[in-house]
């Protein structure tokens, strides 16, 4: 790959960044703080503003230029990890503001990380990546990647960049994964997926089967019965630990819909139901990408193999970024970028590409053995404080503080016992090892 013989030798280092969500903002921030290695980043962004998920957009369906709506978020949404965990390590939210902040304040947060970092003169806003292409090239010094990078711009031009380096920062939360229901046409009410669910007014008085309790599942029929609809909480999970409100049922998974357009569920219960709401999460989708071209199999849940979950071994110059679920998503972006830029700056040794192969492939087999679902093989959960470790160790950079784990392990065991309440409390970090619970929010 790269080493520091040839980045003195050559010009800088050129890097496409594809999003200008809270992942390519962390990515540009960290390329413009290496003007030595690094050129300005070229970041391109579909949509006319940074963010991507947290940039509420009342619309469902598709933009004005026929691509589909990006963001998931819904009106009435509240983070699901208090700020002290959920920030940038290095870039703080507002002290003012309480633990668990609605989507706006987020969106602003990043806009702020945007202009702080003067990232926004390297945005090419309106402009979707439709091609990312490797070029390999025989030298003296073994096989040399470059990345040729299409784009078109909302005036319908194309034009084609050449990188030394891509980190692809699209995001996984967009494309809805829809279950296969046998049946599923025969249903005579409104399906819809939560990716286009905005806020509950439009369900008030109708009965609701919502499949999946995931997040999205819980939290939307929680705002359905708040809002007067009889919600069904259909899922596979264990029966939830912790009471429901009046008014939200839990049902095994739908598994056909009738003749008559009923709903039946795993346990052979019968239900009419006007609406079914898809909370069944979402799959990966890189369209710009021809995996067969990079050694990797992308499938709705899984994208495999990748090299410490983050690059193809036959390409260490492609990094994606993000893609792993249950993680403390800004820590994580923040730690898989300060290490792919190692890589790219030769202080990170990397093991040969059979090497990186096998890791990846082991650790995919030791979770098979574990009876890990494929579709559960990107979720890190408890595993992501050590991997954070790893590449920080690798990178060497500041690893996370111990301060984030025990806070976000807390907030997981008070969200687990009480979904509804666990918001209302506030914290703050002590120290680097130490947080400390605040007051509850007045009236709650
Ligand atoms: C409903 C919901 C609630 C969430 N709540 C929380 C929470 O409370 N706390 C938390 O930490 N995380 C939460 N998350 C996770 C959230 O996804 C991450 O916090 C984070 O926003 C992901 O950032 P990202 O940059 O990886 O992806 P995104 O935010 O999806 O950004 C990707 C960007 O890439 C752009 N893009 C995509 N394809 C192209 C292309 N071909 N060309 C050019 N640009 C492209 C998009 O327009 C977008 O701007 C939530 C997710 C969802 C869906
Ligand atoms: N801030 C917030 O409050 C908030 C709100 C919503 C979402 N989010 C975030 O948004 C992201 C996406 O969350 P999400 O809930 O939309 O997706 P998700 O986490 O992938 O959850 C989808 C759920 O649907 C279930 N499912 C899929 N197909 C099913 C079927 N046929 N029958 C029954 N169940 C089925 C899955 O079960 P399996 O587990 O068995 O696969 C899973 O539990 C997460 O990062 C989440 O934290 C945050």
């Amino acid at each position: 790959m790269f080493s520091r013989a040839r980045i003195t030798m050559m010009q800088q280092l050129r890097v496409a960044v594809v999003g200008a969500g809270a992942a390519g903002l962390c990515a540009a921030r960290h390329i413009l703080a290496r003007p030595d290695t690094f050129a300005p980043p070229v970041v391109y962004e579909l949509t006319e503003h940074v963010g991507g998920t947290w940039f509420y957009e009342e619309r469902t369906g598709s933009y004005d230029n026929g691509l589909p709506i990006h963001s998931s978020m819904y009106r009435n949404l509240r983070t699901n990890l208090p700020k002290e965990v959920m920030m940038f390590p290095d870039f703080p939210f507002d002290s003012q503001l309480p633990s668990f902040l609605p989507h706006e304040e987020v969106q602003r947060y990043l806009e702020r990380y945007c202009q702080c970092h003067l990232i926004t003169p390297h945005i090419r806003f309106s402009t979707v990546v439709e091609e990312v292409r490797p070029i390999t090239e025989e030298t003296e010094k073994g096989v040399m990647t470059t990345w040729e990078v299409t784009s078109q711009d909302k005036s319908g031009s194309q034009e084609t960049q050449t990188f030394d380096s891509v980190f692809i920062c699209s995001g996984h939360y967009s494309d809805p994964y829809i279950p296969s229901i046998p049946g599923i046409e025969r249903f005579k009410g409104k399906v819809i997926h939560s990716h286009s669910y905005r806020h509950p007014e439009p369900f008030s008085g109708q009965s609701v089967v919502v499949l999946g309790a995931g997040a999205s599942g819980l939290d939307i029929s929680l705002e359905l019965g708040r809002s007067n609809a009889q919600v069904t909480l259909s899922h596979g999970k264990p029966t939830l630990p912790f009471p429901l409100p009046y008014g939200i049922h839990q049902a095994t998974p739908v598994v056909e819909v009738q003749e008559d357009g009923s709903l039946r569920f795993q346990d052979g219960a019968i239900t009419q139901a006007q609406v079914l709401m898809l909370c069944t999460g979402y799959k990966f989708s890189y369209p710009f990408l021809k995996p067969a071209q990079l050694g990797l199999e992308i499938h709705d849940h899984l994208v495999t193999p990748l090299y410490k979950f983050l690059m193809p071994p036959a390409f260490p110059s492609l990094f994606i970024i993000g893609i792993c679920k249950m993680i403390c998503p800004f820590q994580q972006f923040h730690c898989q970028t300060q290490f792919s830029l190692a890589v790219l700056e030769g202080s990170v040794t990397l093991p040969s590409q059979a090497e990186m192969e096998e890791e990846a492939v082991k650790e995919m087999e030791r979770k098979v053995e574990w009876g890990v679902k494929p579709r559960n093989m990107l979720k890190m959960d408890k595993d992501q404080w050590s991997y954070a470790r790893t590449l920080a160790q690798m990178g060497k950079f500041p690893p996370l503080t111990p301060v984030t784990q025990s806070l976000y392990e807390e907030v997981w065991r008070q969200k687990q016992a009480h979904p509804q309440i666990y918001r209302h409390v506030n914290y703050r970090l002590v120290s680097d090892t130490q947080w400390e619970q605040q007051d509850r929010q007045a009236g709650e």
